[in-house]
């Protein structure tokens, strides 16, 4: 998510560290900061905003040092202020550490530190890393040995770069998840959170794999464990050019961020799941509040609005609470009809969308609680609703949403789970049910698996006029984000509706040769849907239909069966369906030679009416 760079070698290395974060600028960030070595002390400057903000800083001549490492931060936890900026400093102020990533258990060790001690100067969970890295360097340990002991007491997905006042060739980074890749050149030695960022340095790259820590000095780097024992590494020729580097090698931003659903997946629960299988939200209202809900209204435009009619197929079905839908622009003008006991939930990846934001402000006049669910912190919406709770699904770049989606869904059905501890709703299998989300990340994987298949599919069809989205239950929520990501992307007209509504119109619109996508995940529904299915094909409709692994009705009666993991869990059955529909609709737009990551006449972020 957020930038990382290093340098240590010859070359100035302000001006390296600085260039390696411009060229990661492309990912979005809030604030950015640097930490140098300068005479005998390192020297940490920071600054809330663009580059420019942190260069005007540092002057027009840039202090001349062999060894800087810098940040760029894409706010997750904490607003992005001049404060919650990276580098952080532990008590002693003798080193700077940056960070990517989210440490799980740092209340835990900030209260240890607290008792012992130590001040805090922000309320980041770097700065509490700070701390425990530079407890265990004052104990006169070297500080690769420092780090490798402080990792062993932290939890989560991070990676982390330290640099010491007391060691001046020396810079130390550790992976647990979040992706770090060092080059190597002659004499000195970069690092960076991604390629892009080497490039122009140099091509000889090493990635670092999770659980590793790395001593970089000019004269190369050398890797262990987190309990010291040395770990061989393999270094390789990155032939990307610079573009594709960007994308992670893939062709569009769109791709990328598909294939990065199941990290995101996992982003999204950290720090939300109990050892013992249950949700804490701590962000949310008070049980009192939560208990006191009569109705919700959730209120959001194009993927989020969809990501909104999923969960209230979850909070009708499993809270059994009363929830309505709303597109914001008809939400602000329609003059809603309030209860004060209700909650209204706001969905934005960015937090910006005008809509959405005026449709928030009207429900705060009315005074009713306003929770967000979105991506971007730091953004009007996120600012000033009650409470919010973050998708934690990293930047989206590409127009058409993929990951925010699948993060936003996941994270209301987090609530909803919360909100079943809370108001003890006898039935939901809470324990079940958050097992089934620990494995989710590898079931979006497992669901990339047919690519090729969806590809071959795609290239058969690009050329239709029409393509139909049907579903029941979770899987027709499903459907309408699936025909979106082929309109928007592809332009080919869709039409989506509930499979019991076909015969009430839709089904004059079948053709021969037209494709229909049927969600068909839910048991309880899968016999009503056969009936849809050989409705379509008697009229010469082709069938695909993306099912479960464990479905042994549909492949007998389906023109095209595409299968997803069996999860165990209804609405994370349906919501897997994704990974293909997505998929589906990249290829078809790559078939047709469109405009993938910038579809014409969208924008990523409406910040107008
Ligand atoms: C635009 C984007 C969509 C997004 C919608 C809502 O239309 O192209 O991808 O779903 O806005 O944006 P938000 O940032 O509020 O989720």
């Amino acid at each position: 998510m957020c930038g990382i760079a290093g340098y240590v070698g010859p070359r100035n290395a302000v001006e390296v560290v600085l260039d390696q974060l411009k060229r990661l600028e492309y990912r979005g960030y809030d604030s950015a900061g640097v930490a140098y070595r300068n005479g005998s002390a390192l020297k940490t400057v920071k600054r809330a905003g663009k580059l420019t903000e942190l260069s005007g800083l540092l002057g027009s001549k840039l202090p001349v040092s062999h060894l800087a490492i810098a940040h760029s931060r894409w706010a997750t936890h904490g607003a992005p202020t001049d404060l919650n900026a990276h580098p952080h400093s532990d008590q002693s102020g003798r080193i700077a550490l940056i960070h990517n990533g989210i440490i799980e258990n740092y209340l835990e060790l900030k209260e240890e530190l607290v008792r012992e001690g130590h001040v805090f100067q922000s309320e980041t969970d770097t700065e509490v890393a700070a701390h425990v890295i530079g407890r265990e360097y004052d104990s006169g340990v070297e500080l690769d040995e420092a780090v490798r002991r402080g990792v062993r007491r932290m939890r989560g997905a991070y990676a982390f770069v330290v640099a010491s006042a007391d060691e001046p060739e020396k810079i130390v980074a550790v992976r647990a998840a979040s992706p770090l890749v060092i080059g190597l050149g002659d004499g000195e030695t970069f690092l960076a959170s991604d390629i892009p960022a080497l490039l122009p340095y140099t091509r000889r790259v090493i990635v670092l794999e999770g659980g590793q820590v790395a001593v970089l000095t000019p004269a190369g780097v050398v890797v262990t464990d987190v309990n010291g024992a040395s770990v061989a590494v393999h270094p390789f020729e990155a032939d990307w050019d610079i573009e594709s580097a960007e994308k992670g090698g893939y062709e569009h931003f769109m791709l990328k961020e598909i294939h990065e659903q199941p990290d995101v997946v996992h982003q999204c629960l950290l720090g939300r799941l109990t050892p013992d299988n249950r949700v804490v939200l701590d962000q949310v209202f008070s049980n009192h509040v939560l208990q006191d809900i009569d109705r919700v209204n959730i209120i959001a435009c194009g993927t989020a609005y969809h990501a909104g009619l999923m969960a209230k197929f979850i909070f009708e079905r499993m809270l059994r609470l009363p929830t309505d839908v709303f597109y914001s622009s008809e939400f602000r003008y329609g003059d809603p009809v309030l209860s004060p006991r209700s909650l209204a939930i706001f969905v934005s990846q960015s937090g910006e969308t005008a809509d959405s934001l005026a449709a928030l402000r009207l429900c705060k006049a009315r005074r009713i609680r306003t929770l967000g669910i979105v991506n971007v912190v730091g953004s009007s919406i996120a600012r000033e609703c009650d409470r919010v709770l973050f998708t934690q699904a990293g930047p989206e770049i590409s127009v058409a949403s993929t990951k925010a989606y699948t993060a936003q869904v996941l994270t209301l059905f987090l609530f909803s789970l919360h909100m079943a501890q809370v108001r003890e709703m006898p039935g939901v299998r809470i324990k079940e049910t958050v097992a089934a989300l620990r494995k989710f990340g590898d079931y979006v994987q497992d669901a990339m698996a047919g690519e090729d298949q969806i590809k071959g599919v795609a290239a058969k069809f690009k050329d239709a006029r029409l393509v139909f989205f049907l579903g029941r239950g979770a899987d027709a929520s499903l459907s309408l984000e699936g025909a979106l990501k082929l309109k928007e992307i592809a332009y080919i007209p869709t039409q989506e509706c509930p499979a019991g509504e076909m015969k009430h119109g839709p089904l004059a619109l079948i053709e021969p040769g037209i494709p229909i996508v049927f969600g068909a995940t839910d048991p309880d529904v899968r016999e009503k849907l056969a009936s849809n299915i050989k409705e379509v094909q008697a009229r010469g409709g082709h069938a695909i239909v993306i099912t479960t692994s464990d479905d042994v009705t549909l492949g007998a009666i389906t023109d095209t069966l595409i299968k997803v993991p069996q999860t165990g869990n209804t609405y994370l059955n349906a919501l897997l369906t994704i990974v293909p529909m997505q998929l589906f609709a990249y290829y078809t737009a790559k078939a047709l030679g469109c405009e993938i990551d910038q579809p014409r006449n969208l924008a990523k972020s409406v910040t107008v009416e």
